[in-house]
């Protein structure tokens, strides 16, 4: 069981999606196989998580003529990495998620951060000195090459990840096609508030990642908070008899966010989804809501805007 948030579009995209960030090769393949199996009908991808194909076999064993699901049945988002924002490669880098999730569209193409790298193969080109190649290649430029891909229909619509409300902004001044989702950190450690109404009042819908305060991130360190561990949640969980992640997950639907959680374990694979069953009173809500002490997790790779040639 799922429930759906319908996009302006007319796209209907469920609330709940699997999240494969972080999730390894190795794990990702049984990852989906499960969530499927479970009933989510959304997975959340990426180039840059460098596990694509492997999400790609899972979705071969079950979407497609003769097997269980239409292509239709199932949404599926990817993301258009940093390298890939001149627009002479921004359709070659489409077309190949698409080959590696074995889909001959996406429903979502979003532009992973509104920065451009140097481009080339590697993920994170460097200096000698480690510091990070930029471009200076504008996103406006970029999102005009993603608009042609709504137009090839290599993809139904497109959006935006990591950006603020004013980048938001000038791409909707631009746009020929809308932004119809903005792909940004929020939890209760950064419930995102003032970006949630400012989308929610251009008519972009945010979807939340780490919803769950992704405390498997690689640069974790012991004495930050763990959101998942937090007595306060504990105590309004057990109220409700579910579980924290569960009781955060529900916090997101019902302020209109839709949230992917990554999880690899089967359990809680299938708990993540089951949260259709209760609703936090005003009060919980709230009292989620005040936890707010703009946590940061998921550092962005660039804190400023003008941006150097290597
Ligand atoms: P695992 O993948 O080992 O199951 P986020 O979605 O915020 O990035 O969080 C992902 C982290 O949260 C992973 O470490 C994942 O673990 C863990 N996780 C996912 N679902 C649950 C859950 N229901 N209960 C506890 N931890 C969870």
């Amino acid at each position: 069981m799922n429930t759906f948030v319908t996009l302006s579009t007319r796209q209907r995209m469920p609330v709940i999606g699997l999240g494969t960030w972080k999730s390894t090769s190795g794990q990702v393949k049984q990852a989906v196989h499960t969530a499927l199996e479970c009933g989510y009908r959304h997975f959340d991808c990426a180039a840059a998580y460098e596990n694509e194909k492997e999400v790609g076999e899972a979705l071969a064993l079950w979407v497609g003529p003769g097997k269980a699901l239409q292509r239709e049945e199932v949404f599926v988002t990817s993301k258009l990495w940093n390298t890939k924002h001149d627009p002479q490669d921004v359709e070659e880098a489409c077309r190949t998620s698409l080959a590696d999730l074995g889909l001959s569209y996406l429903d979502l193409y979003l532009m992973h951060w509104p920065i451009a790298f140097q481009r080339g193969k590697e993920l994170m080109p460097r200096k000698e000195d480690g510091s990070i190649c930029y471009s200076d290649t504008h996103y406006r430029d970029t999102w005009t090459a993603m608009e042609s891909l709504v137009d090839r229909g290599l993809v139904k619509a497109i959006g935006l990840s990591n950006f603020n409300a004013r980048q938001t902004d000038d791409i909707i001044s631009m746009a020929r096609h809308k932004p119809i989702v903005n792909q940004v950190e929020c939890h209760p450690y950064l419930s995102q508030a003032d970006l949630l109404s400012h989308c929610r009042s251009v008519g972009v819908c945010v979807t939340a990642y780490s919803p769950l305060g992704s405390g498997d991130r690689p640069w974790a360190s012991a004495n930050e908070p763990s959101l998942l561990a937090d007595p306060r949640l504990g105590a309004i969980a057990q109220r409700y008899k579910k579980t924290p992640a569960q009781v955060i997950l529900r916090w997101h639907i019902q302020r209109g966010v839709v949230c992917i959680p990554k999880s690899v374990t089967p359990s809680r694979i299938q708990q993540n989804l089951n949260v259709f069953d209760f609703s936090l009173s005003e009060e919980d809500t709230k009292s989620i809501e005040s936890f707010y002490h703009n946590k940061r997790f998921i550092a962005p790779t660039v804190e400023r805007e003008s941006v150097e040639r290597c």
